[in-house]
């Protein structure tokens, strides 16, 4: 791959989207290479991951501006539902992911982020969706998923104004968790994803299952599909293991990590 480095670190992966000279802004081969790291994830020993921009000025700077503007109508639908079609398989991989926000994350920077559980960025970093600016609307998801993130109200705001947020106003409007200086965002990161690693992964994917599913769904259902996701953690060896090590009044003793059973 050109454009996309994977490095697996034990139980947790940093996947980087690296086209620096162009702030790595998603372009076809960006997007295909994306998909195809997230199918070749080894889900059975990675526990979380971590997605981050090469370099420490962009996380990723939009959609490719040059790709899309001889596009027809057609193409742009195409081209949207690309990565509509990536980003959900992102948003519903089984495994947390980290958005490690390094810089700019504009367009479909942005929405790569907002497509992922948890975002933390670096104190340079800047949010937005320019869109309305460049004559089309968000394209990969952004009009869905920041209202959902920071409200419709909000969202709207910063969609029909196109206007730029710098890492403090992401964090105080709820777009990101935690602000770092620069040097410190990866290790935050992987930090945070040792931490997830380290807990029951059936538990973990449940949980994410549970909320992402519960959200799309009215709070009678969505509490059938906790109580589902409830049960399936019976049974398993973590579950046997966890409530066990719990139960064990032996002072001395150490927990074990995880099997994923
Ligand atoms: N697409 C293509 N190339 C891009 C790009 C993008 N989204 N963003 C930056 N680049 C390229 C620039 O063209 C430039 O290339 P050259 O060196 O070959 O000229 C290089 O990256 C460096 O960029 P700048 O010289 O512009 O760097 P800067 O520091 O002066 O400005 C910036 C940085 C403010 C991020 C500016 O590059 C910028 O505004 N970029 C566009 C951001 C944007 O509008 N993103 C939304 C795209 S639309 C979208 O994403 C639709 C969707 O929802 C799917």
């Amino acid at each position: 791959m050109e454009y996309i480095l994977y490095e697996q670190k034990g139980d947790y992966a940093l996947l980087t989207i690296q086209r620096e000279k162009a702030l790595n802004a998603l372009n076809s081969q960006v997007l295909d290479e994306l998909n195809g790291a997230l199918d070749a994830i080894d889900l059975d020993t990675v526990r979380c991951l971590i997605l981050t921009g090469a370099g420490s000025k962009s996380f990723v700077a939009g959609a490719d501006i040059g790709e899309m503007s001889t596009l027809t109508k057609a193409q742009g639908e195409a081209f949207g539902k690309k990565g509509n079609d990536i980003f959900r398989r992102l948003e519903t991989l089984p495994i947390p992911v980290i958005a490690a926000v390094n810089g700019f994350a504009l367009g479909g920077g942005c929405e790569l982020a907002m497509s992922c559980d948890i975002r933390i960025c670096s104190d340079n970093a800047v949010f937005g969706q320019p869109e309305t600016g460049l004559g089309i609307t968000p394209g990969f998801g952004g009009t869905q998923r920041l209202a959902r993130i920071v409200g419709v109200g909000m969202a709207k705001q910063m969609i029909y104004t196109a206007r730029n947020i710098k890492a403090d106003e992401a964090y105080r409007i709820g777009l990101v968790n935690a602000v770092y200086p620069q040097e410190e965002l990866l290790p935050a990161a992987e930090k945070l994803a040792g931490t997830i690693a380290k807990n029951a992964p059936i538990a973990v994917r449940s949980c994410k299952k549970a909320i992402n599913e519960g959200l799309d769904a009215d709070m009678d259902e969505a509490l059938v599909i906790e109580e589902k996701l409830f049960g399936g953690c019976f049974e398993t060896e973590d579950q046997r293991y966890g409530m066990a090590f719990f139960l064990d009044k032996n002072k001395e003793k150490v927990k074990e990590p995880f099997r994923n059973r």
